[in-house]
């Protein structure tokens, strides 16, 4: 058995300590360590995106990082709902009905976040293609690609 390490890891803005297996995935210790249950876990694999948090910014598979390998803040899908109000993606996504089960939008909603405030105002296609690696078993695409059209609009200032 590996021994368990400390980690300081900030998650959504907080500060967050953890006592894990260095090898443990970030998604374990978010939904099993952390009791932050929005990130999802699908293939297990690094295959389906459904597990997708931000890292310092980057999109990342939580459940393919190592918690030790976590270098920088890491924003999940709770991030998008504060005091403040929705962030338009996710509030597109809810205005929309943009999901069926709901279960991938997660992991996109992440993906997509990285993506436009890097990329306001990307076109659909764009977005599509910033979207490959995450799934909707569903097949909500269309609805999905609808709805971050319309949050990379309210992004850019457009909308
Ligand atoms: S659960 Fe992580 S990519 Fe599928
Ligand atoms: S809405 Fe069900 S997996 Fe995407």
């Amino acid at each position: 058995m590996t021994d368990r390490h400390v980690f300081d890891l900030t998650v959504n803005g907080v500060p967050r300590r953890v006592e894990a297996e260095p090898d443990m995935p970030l998604l374990y210790v978010l939904r099993d360590l952390m009791g932050e249950r929005e990130t999802r876990f699908g293939c297990g694999d690094g295959l389906c995106g459904a597990c997708t948090v931000i890292v310092d910014g980057r999109a990342a598979e939580a459940c393919d990082l190592p918690v030790s390998a976590v270098a920088g803040p890491v924003e999940t899908a709770a991030s998008l709902t504060g005091p403040a109000g929705d962030h338009p993606i996710l509030d597109a996504l809810l205005s929309r009905n943009a999901g069926q089960c709901g279960y991938c939008l997660s992991g996109i909603a992440m993906r997509a976040k990285a993506f436009l405030e890097v990329t306001p105002g990307a076109s659909r296609a764009e977005i599509a293609r910033a979207l490959d690696r995450n799934l909707c078993r569903c097949g909500a695409h269309n609805r999905i690609l609808d709805a971050l059209e319309q949050a990379a609009a309210q992004m850019e200032g457009t909308a």
